[in-house]
């Protein structure tokens, strides 16, 4: 991996981890759901907010290590305005590119989310990556109110 991508990595993680975005609960949220590593036993709160089947806000509580937390700010901005089909399709992008199976994807075309892709470097993490995304994938399907990343 390019040092520079890495060096972004952990610049953005540190932003994100200290001052995370759209950390708070939504009052009026038509889905909720509690994501869950039971390697580590971190947890967060999801809150999603949809309105015609376009995601109109999304959040986050919990307690969580600095990935998690960050991946979860991330997530926050870069879903919101979305609509389901989107926001499931990024997973799905996402997914591939921190497991490292994707490497034809354009790292450019993922804004962001380009930058976690760095959580590839530290394969014990990538689950801390996801966690939010796994939650959030399951809030769209809104089968469960738990989901575990394991
Ligand atoms: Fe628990 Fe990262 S160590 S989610």
């Amino acid at each position: 991996m390019l040092d520079q991508i890495r060096d972004l990595y952990q610049e953005v993680v540190f932003d994100h981890n200290r001052n995370p975005r759209n950390f708070r609960v939504i009052d009026d949220a038509t889905r909720k759901i509690d994501g869950f590593n039971p390697l580590c036993g971190d947890r967060i709160t999801l809150y999603l907010k949809l309105r015609d089947g376009v995601i109109e806000d999304v959040s986050f509580q919990g307690q969580g290590c600095a990935i998690s937390t960050a991946s979860a700010s991330i997530m926050t901005e870069v879903v919101r305005g979305l609509t389901e089909q989107q926001a499931h399709e990024l997973f799905a992008t996402f997914h591939r590119i921190t497991t490292g199976q994707d490497d034809d994807v354009k790292l450019e075309d993922l804004g962001k989310l380009a930058v976690l892709a760095g959580v590839r470097a530290y394969p014990a993490r990538v689950k801390c990556a996801t966690l939010a995304w796994h939650s959030l994938e399951a809030a769209l399907a809104d089968e469960a109110t738990t989901v575990s990343t394991e």
